[in-house]
């Protein structure tokens, strides 16, 4: 084993979980740095509940280690783990008020009412519930009961709060002031967050940085620019946002995709004349019109266009077989009937560095 290292919040090595046979959780390899708000990033059933019941104990491993601060914990159980669990459910205990939900964890420690008292009185000032402390949480909405389940899981100042897809059962518009909510929150508490999330948008937004997690391995992991910008593999190219995904094959320093289509892909020194790749564009870095002269260019055909609001995306035949997505943010127009129509006849570009090479 790698001897741990401090500043690491949590760390798993070669963390694997068998059920019936079945590998859910794939010797997993992870440092979480202290402070850092992480997110594992990943679709329904790829392993991340898993993941986050070993890491709090409430699973056992089938093998491999988990470590809290540098120290192992494997076989530590759950309350004697410096970690505490926001569940997607929030868990609240329904017959007690606001306060002794989030005092809970305190008293069963013992700790005398004067204490329990002030930091209650702090944890529900953090989440702004100071008004709500003798509501049932019956009284409270959807997006409170969660601001009561984050209060009790850190008033016991934690090493780490692991959070199982918290902000899954609020609407949309709220999830997204929750969002800036909890980074606000965590950031000003200073505890490690490792959130589990299956929505893109959400890990890009929030974390540090995120681990794009698929069959029970963890693919890329890297900050949220770091994942969507430079994508190494094709899940995670197609998995965060939309990627123009395009096999071809290798020939010094371009990937050909059609017979008539070669893109050049500058600085790509992994692949070997010959190789099946992909190439991985993103929508919004393909122009129609506008080009600089560093651009790569090639003319297309229109094939259909969506309206979307703030953006429009258009459907493009760029030869045989070949249909990009390009989105095109709605500006301000000179005139109204300045865009594109389904037949029209474009050129579109992109910047070389735009072509991302996959195997
Ligand atoms: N207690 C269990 N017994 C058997 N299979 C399980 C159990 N818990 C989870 N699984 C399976 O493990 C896989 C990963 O599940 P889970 O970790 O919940 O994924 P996620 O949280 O990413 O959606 C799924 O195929 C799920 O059916
Ligand atoms: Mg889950």
């Amino acid at each position: 084993m790698t001897p741990p290292t401090t500043g690491h919040a949590v760390s798993l090595r070669g963390l694997t979980k068998v059920f019936g046979g079945q590998t859910v959780v794939d010797a997993l390899d992870l440092d979480v740095d202290s402070g850092e708000f992480f997110s594992l990033l990943g679709p329904s059933g790829c392993g991340k509940t898993t993941t986050l019941r070993m890491i709090a104990g409430f699973s056992d491993p089938t093998a491999g280690q988990v470590l809290v601060g540098g120290e192992d914990v494997t076989s530590t159980p759950p309350h004697r783990r410096d970690v505490n669990t926001v569940f997607q459910s929030y868990a609240l205990f329904e017959h007690l008020d606001v306060r002794r939900n989030v005092g809970f964890g305190l008293r069963r420690k013992g700790i005398d009412k004067g204490e329990i008292d002030q930091r209650v009185g702090e944890m529900l000032e953090l989440v702004e519930l100071g008004d709500r402390v003798r509501d049932r949480p019956a009284q409270l909405s959807g997006g409170q009961r969660q601001r009561v389940a984050l209060a009790r899981a850190l008033i016991n100042r934690p090493k780490v709060l692991l959070l199982d897809e918290p902000l899954a059962a609020l609407d949309l518009k709220l999830r997204h002031a929750m969002q800036a909510e909890l980074k606000s929150i965590q950031r000003e508490v200073g505890i490690t967050f490792l959130f589990v999330t299956h929505d893109q948008d959400e890990a890009l937004s929030m974390s540090d940085r995120v681990a794009i997690m698929n069959g029970g391995v963890i693919e890329q992991c890297g900050t949220p620019e770091d994942v969507y910008e430079n994508p190494t593999s094709v899940f995670a190219a197609g998995f965060i946002g939309t990627s123009n995904l395009m096999p071809g094959v290798y020939a010094s320093g371009t990937v050909a995709v059609t017979s008539d289509l070669r893109i050049p892909v500058p600085g790509h020194t992994t692949s070997v004349d010959g190789d099946q790749v992909s190439v991985a564009i993103r929508p919004e870095k393909i122009w129609m019109s506008d080009f600089t002269p560093a651009m790569v260019q090639t003319p297309g055909t229109i094939v259909s266009t969506s309206y979307h609001g703030a953006t429009t995306q258009y459907l493009v035949s760029v030869g045989t077989g070949i249909t990009l997505t390009v989105l095109e943010q709605n500006l301000p127009r000179m005139r109204a009937d300045d865009r594109w129509n389904a037949g029209d006849r474009v050129e579109i570009g992109w910047l070389p560095e735009h072509a991302v090479v996959l195997r």
